[in-house]
This record gives C-alpha cells, structure tokens and sequence, in this order.
C-alpha cells in the first residue's frame, strides 16, 4: 500500500496514528537538531520530521533527498509546538520511522510554489510541472466540477450526450479550417470540425429532440487571450423550439453552473437587441457590470465653427463620473491610448464640469459654457465629471468609445471580477456585408434563420435583414453563441444563394444537409457555449491558456512537444503530399 492517507487530510484528532504518505519533496529544511520535510500531493502539504528520537537509518535517508523526489514515508501523527494556522494539517506533523525513495527527480527548473521564479515560457515547456503548482491545479479541478456541472443539468433535461465525428467536411463558421491529409483517398483533405454545427442538425433531423456534446473544436484563426486554435464547446441543439425556449434554457444552465460551482445567485439576463448594444456600449459584448454608456452628440454639436466635429459622421460621448479633476497629463495619455493604431481615433476631446458647475475643455474656442451645458444634459453629466467625446466614421467610433468605455471602466476599478452580469444579445444582422469582395456574409453561419418579420427584405435590402441569432454575453466577454436555424430547404438554397454559393458549390458542400431537410426536418435551435472561456471567467482569469491543461502559446505552438513539428518523406510520400507539390 502506498498511502493510508493524502498529504492533505490529516488532523489534531489523528495524533498517535501510524500513517502512510506518499508524495513529492516540496522543501526540505535542515535546523541541524531537527529537519523538516513538507511532502506535498494534489490534496496539500504534511509537514514530517526527523529528530533526535529519529532512527538514525531513516535519518541518514534524508541526504538522498531532493526537491520533487517522490517518497513514501511513514510515522506518527503528532501535534506540533508551532502551528501553523494558514494550513489545513497545519496543526500536526509526522515523526518519521520509515523513509524510501519511490523516484528521484533532477533539480526542477523552477520553483513549485504558487509564486514560482519560472517565467511563462519555461512553464509552458514543463506544463507538468507547472500543473503540480496548487493555482494551477485548481483552474483544471474547477473545469472538471463545471463540465460535471453541465452534465447534471443537460441530462435531467433529457439531453442525449452525443459523439460526432471529428474526421469531416469542411463546415463554414468564418475560420480556416485545419485539415488532414487522406492516405487511402489521395488527394483529398479531411477537416477537423471548427464546430459540430451539421451534424448537431442531422441528429434533430435523426429524432433526438435534444443533444449535447462537451466537444473539441478546431479554428486556424489568429490566437488572443481568449482565442485558442483547439478549444472546447459546450454544444447543444433542440427541436419544436424557439428562440425563447433555448434562452430560457440555458439561461437555466448558466444559473445552474453559478448556483453550483461559485454559489452565486446571478439576476435573470435582460434581453439586449444588437443595435442597442452598439449604439449604447459600442460592441456587440456589452460589458453591463458599469453604466457610461455611448451618447450620440451628432445633432447637438455641429454648426459652431469646429470644422472637425462639422465634417464627422458621428460624434459620441461617454461620461466618466467624477473624473474632473483628471490632470493634463492623465487627459494626455488617454488621448494617446486612443490614437493608438488599435484604436486609431484621431484625437480626444475633453469637457471638464467642475465641482463648482464651470466648464473647461479643449474646444472652449468653439462651444460656450451654455452649449457645453447642453453636452452635459446629454450625457446626465453632474459636477465632477468628465465628458470625453470622439468624431469620425460611426462604425468605428462606435468601437473606439467602446474601447475607451471599458478602458475608462478599468481605471476607475468598475469592472470587478467577482460581480457577474450576464445578458442576452439578440437580434443580429442575419448577413455582413464585405467590401473586399464585394458580397455578403453570414454573421453567425449559412443556417441562421431570418427573423420571420424581415424575410421579405432577403429580395429588397439583404443587409437590413435580423437574425433568430443570440450571444450570452457575460462581463464584455462572448460566452456563447446560437441561433434558429432554418429548416425549410427552400429558404436555406436562397441563403447560400445571397451568400454567393452557385447551385453547384452548395450541392457540393452541404448537400447532405439539403438532402436530410427533405425527409422532414423539425423546426429546431441551438447554441454553443466557449467552456474554456466560461471556466477562465468563473476563476477570474484574463486567458483561457491558464483552463486548459496542454495549452498552446501564441504562435500556435505546443512548446512543450514542440507541435507542429516536419514529417517524415516517407509519410509525406504515403500521405501524397510530395506528389501533390511537385504536380504543383
Ligand atoms: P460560435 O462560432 O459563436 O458558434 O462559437 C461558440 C462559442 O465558442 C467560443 N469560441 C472560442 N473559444 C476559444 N477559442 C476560440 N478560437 C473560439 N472560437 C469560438 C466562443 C463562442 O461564443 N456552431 C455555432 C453555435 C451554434 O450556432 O449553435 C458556433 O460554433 O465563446
């Protein structure tokens, strides 16, 4: 028997018992009489010690130890003379009686400890080590207690869990696809699935009335802090459904999920249509933790002679309360952040309120302290605050105010991590027009359905038309994404048909799905939630690396096993692919 317990469960009530641990050699400490060892697993630390009551055999093993060497060690539990109160088996120790090595370890690169001396890079490399590490652990622990979470919940909704392929046909969702070369069909590519969207639609096709699926997804997209290339869906799908069904259902599982794992009661999630998001918040991921919403000065503010505010699209404000007494320099260095090529604004206009009700701002030239007044009312600025206000083209200064919104919001310390808002954003344009090539896209994919209302505009006005589309948006961030989808095989040919898809390249690429619809498909719906980013945001984390246990770095790359990584000729030739170069 290796153990009897774990290094994390022993009490004041278990003094007198012989015990068996086993573990790793966290630190070792020499005080010349007495020497103290805390032996660490998953479950916590033990501190065991040797002295001069020791056995002077097991005493003389301790030379062969070092940190992380793997031990089994056995004694008695014992009180300690001095606590320590911050350790949940603080209040005892084992005097050691036996001692055997079970495997040694070469000095580990960096220190196993929650403040480790080990730089990102050199964790990522040793990713097993850096999992020994308590935070890190806990982050994966916490993914485990979620997706059990999930599970609970789908299933006494009587979701089917359900397996799809991951060899596929290339599905569209907007990325590139990863693809994988067909020894036995030469010349022709598999691709790993960026979602399991179709097939979830087959299986309502198939009867399931409710699927769901904890799955792998795979895009070869540019990679962010919330952007892995390999990253896991919580995907589901429901038939005889509408919109407000799979709202009110998974609202119902984000409850759950909060209610089980963090304890936490959340409000119900207001309804936001996509225009209001924008307009209000400048994204399409409101950040609803904090007010300072966008205010449109258009109308108000042109005509006085300031020929930059004239000649904008749109100009808008936010109000950062109680900001007045922001220095030049402060009010500089934000002027700065939103010239920034990520934001790339053309420059920052400030109105100050004072306390005593005056104004100061950098277009007192143009505007006097009545018209600013005005501002002031329309943005429901009171003394003491600080209107900042931006002019261009609308859609980007939408998004630049919307970046300056939760830059503002983060430096005034109202985005707190442990305050959770979630919200529906519904109504998205169904279609995305693409000036490049000159034609339109699906927002969210080819089997969106159209808000029944706006169908007829599919002829006249494509771009104007909505979507049966919604996002769970939670603190700014997008936790999942869904939509009704279109069941009718005519209605689904004139989607690809705005989309540009020849009748040809449709039959060829979703055939089977058009196919399927004409042996009675149900009306259905359904959603995918990002996991990775649902478990980062129930831990409090800025990336969805520090959730998963094999991450890759920003490159794409597992530096850990140093993927990808060349291939053998002969695998090259087997796989056809030197031929296919060289036909090239
Ligand atoms: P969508 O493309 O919106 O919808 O994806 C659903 C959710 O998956 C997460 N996500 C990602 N997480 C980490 N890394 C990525 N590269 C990544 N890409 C997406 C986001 C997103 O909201 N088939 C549809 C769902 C449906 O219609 O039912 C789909 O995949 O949190």
């Amino acid at each position: 028997m290796y153990r009897t317990h774990t290094c994390g469960e022993l009490r004041i009530e278990d003094s007198g018992n012989e015990v068996t641990l086993s573990g790793w050699v966290q630190r070792i400490r020499d005080l010349g009489a007495m020497t103290f060892i805390d032996l660490r697993d998953r479950y916590g630390i033990t501190q065991l010690v040797v002295d001069e009551n020791t056995d002077k055999q097991v005493a003389e093993k301790l030379k062969e130890l070092g940190r992380e060497y793997v031990i089994q060690a056995t004694g008695t539990v014992r009180e300690r003379s001095s606590k320590n109160k911050n350790m949940p088996t603080g209040e005892i120790e084992i005097a050691l009686k036996g001692l055997s090595v079970l495997s040694p370890s070469v000095v580990p690169p960096f220190t196993i400890q929650d403040d480790t001396d080990g730089g990102d890079d050199l964790r990522m490399k040793y990713r097993y080590l850096d999992l020994r590490r308590n935070m890190v652990r806990k982050n994966l622990e916490l993914r485990a207690k979620m997706a059990h979470a999930v599970r609970t919940y789908l299933n006494t909704k009587d979701f089917i869990e359900t397996e799809t392929p991951v060899l596929i046909k290339s599905t569209p969702e907007g990325a590139r696809d990863f693809v994988v070369p067909s020894r036995m069909n030469p010349g022709e590519f598999y691709a790993l699935p960026q979602s399991p969207q179709i097939f979830k639609q087959l299986l309502m096709v198939a009867g399931f009335d409710r699927y769901y699926q904890i799955v792998k997804c795979f895009r070869d997209e540019d990679l962010r802090a919330d952007r892995q290339p390999e990253f896991t869906q919580i995907d589901c799908e429901m038939s005889f459904v509408e919109q407000k069904d799979v709202l009110e259902m998974f609202e119902g599982l984000t409850r759950h999920m909060f209610k089980e794992v963090l304890n936490i009661e959340v409000d119900e999630f207001p309804w936001m249509p996509w225009s209001e998001a924008m307009e209000k918040y400048g994204s399409d991921k409101p950040d609803t933790r904090f007010d300072m919403k966008l205010n449109d000065l258009s109308e108000l503010v042109k005509g006085k002679g300031f020929s930059v505010f004239d000649s904008a699209e749109y100009i808008g404000a936010i109000c950062a309360k109680g900001c007045s007494e922001y220095s030049r320099k402060q009010i500089d260095e934000l002027t700065n952040w939103v010239k920034r090529p990520q934001i790339g604004a053309k420059g920052l206009v400030y109105v100050k309120y004072n306390s005593d009700g005056s104004f100061k701002s950098s277009v007192d030239k143009f505007y006097s302290p009545e018209d600013l007044k005005q501002w002031a009312e329309a943005v429901d600025a009171v003394p003491g605050d600080l209107i900042l206000v931006m002019s261009g083209d609308k859609n980007h200064m939408l998004d630049a105010l919307g970046e300056l919104r939760l830059e503002m919001g983060n430096q005034l310390g109202l985005r707190d991590k442990k305050v959770f808002k979630p919200l529906w954003v519904v109504d998205f344009p169904l279609l995305e027009w693409d000036e490049e090539s000159k034609r339109f896209f699906a927002m969210h994919h080819p089997f969106t359905a159209p808000k029944p209302e706006d169908i007829p505009l599919l002829d006249t006005d494509p771009g104007k038309v909505r979507a049966n589309a919604y996002d769970l948006v939670i603190n700014g961030v997008e936790i999942g994404g869904g939509s009704v989808r279109i069941f009718n095989s005519e209605l689904q040919s004139k989607m690809f048909d705005i989309l540009g898809f020849t009748k040809e390249q449709a039959e060829a690429q979703f055939g089977f799905l058009m196919n399927a619809f004409r042996f009675g498909a149900p009306p259905h719906a359904g959603i995918a939630f990002g996991f990775d980013r649902l478990v980062s945001l129930f831990a409090g984390l800025g990336s969805i690396r520090d959730v998963i246990a094999f991450p890759k770095n920003n490159a794409g790359r597992d530096v850990m096993n140093d993927a990808p990584a060349p291939i053998s000729e002969e695998q090259l030739e087997e796989l056809n692919l030197i031929l296919n170069v060289k036909e090239k």
